[in-house]
């Protein structure tokens, strides 16, 4: 029987970084006794925690790559259940193709084993859509074959095939949530690691001329991160060993028409500068959530409301 978040004591590695850090907002609001962060801070940024540190959460500047550091945390906070959120940006798979791989890799096998040893009970991982590559039939479901196109991607559908094969031989609590595209506040806008939407945002905002690589017909289904999380927070009681569940908006949009719109909402009606389209980018992300729907009460926001909360957040924060 599966501990619940409330009362638990729970890690999330990661957890200064973007989706990482508003699940471990979600986790304090349903009730978790204790949350623990561990982020080397390769993306990942204190004031993401802000709230959650006031609230009394709890960060180390580690590297969850590290065994020893990993094991010592897990071990000296009573750890029940721990969150998998520590990766490196897709774009730095193009910087430094074998660091991005490994650390899906590494990190993924030290929980597992430390799991696997008794160490803590239930391991919830963060997989990516990436790990679909683009699409061979549309809408994509679970069942959708693995074709990384990435380091990135593989990295991750090599994480998400040791979990499986972890839980299979040993029956490990562990289970796998794999969203789409999420953008939302705290997203990193930095170049050159930034995504799409804060990378536009803070273009316009800091009076550069947005960008799209390729002819902008390239597509996603973008989800708000608070969806993400909520719907994380919902599975989490319903999910069996070795599941893996997609969360996204089904929404597919074209990049061009997405750059259009945030262009709009900023009142931006300059130049959109043409970039030579990145090798290795997906051609076109369109997800269904019938499995997510079937478990839990899945409630999304339109990309407009969305967008709305985001541009709002950066225009606040940049
Ligand atoms: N953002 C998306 O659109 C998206 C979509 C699908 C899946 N995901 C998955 O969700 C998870 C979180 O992604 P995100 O967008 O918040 O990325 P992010 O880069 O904001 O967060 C990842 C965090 O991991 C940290 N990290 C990297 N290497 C580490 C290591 N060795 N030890 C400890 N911490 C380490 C980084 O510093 C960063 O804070 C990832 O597993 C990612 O694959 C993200």
């Amino acid at each position: 029987m599966r501990k619940s978040i409330s009362g638990s004591r729970i890690l999330v590695t990661g957890g200064a970084g973007f989706i990482g850090s508003h699940l471990v907002d979600a986790l304090l609001v349903a009730g978790a006794d204790e949350v623990v962060i561990i982020d080397n801070m390769f993306l990942g940024k204190r004031s993401n925690l802000r709230s959650a540190m006031s609230k009394g959460a709890v960060l180390y500047e580690q590297d969850a790559e590290d065994l020893d550091a990993l094991s010592a945390i897990v071990e000296n906070h009573k750890i029940d259940t721990v969150f998998n959120l520590a990766t490196k940006a897709l774009i730095y798979s193009f910087i430094d193709p074998l660091d991005a791989y490994m650390t899906n890799v590494i990190v993924m096998g030290n929980l597992l084993e430390l799991q696997r040893k008794g160490a803590f009970s239930t391991l919830c991982h963060f997989s990516s859509s990436e790990v679909y590559g683009t699409a061979f039939y549309e809408p994509m479901d679970e069942q959708h074959p693995y074709n990384a196109t990435t380091t990135y991607a593989g990295g991750k559908a090599a994480a998400d095939i040791m979990l499986k094969t972890w839980v299979n031989m040993f029956s490990l609590d562990a289970f796998i949530v794999r969203p789409f595209n999420n953008y939302g506040p705290r997203q990193n806008w930095e170049p050159p690691l930034a995504g799409v939407i804060p990378l536009t945002v803070s273009r316009i905002i800091k009076g550069d001329a947005p960008q799209i690589h390729g002819n902008g017909s390239q597509s996603r289904d973008f989800i708000y991160v608070k969806d993400t999380v909520d719907a994380t927070i919902q599975l989490f009681d319903v999910m069996v060993p070795g599941q893996e569940v997609n969360v996204s908006a089904e929404g597919m949009i074209a990049i061009g028409d997405l750059i259009a719109k945030i262009a709009e909402s900023l009142g931006y009606t300059g130049e959109i500068l043409r970039r030579e389209r990145r090798v290795a980018d997906v051609d076109c992300h369109n997800a269904t959530n019938e499995l997510c729907k079937s478990l839990i009460d899945l409630s999304i926001r339109s990309i407009d409301e969305g967008l709305e909360e985001t541009i709002g957040w950066y225009q606040r924060n940049l």
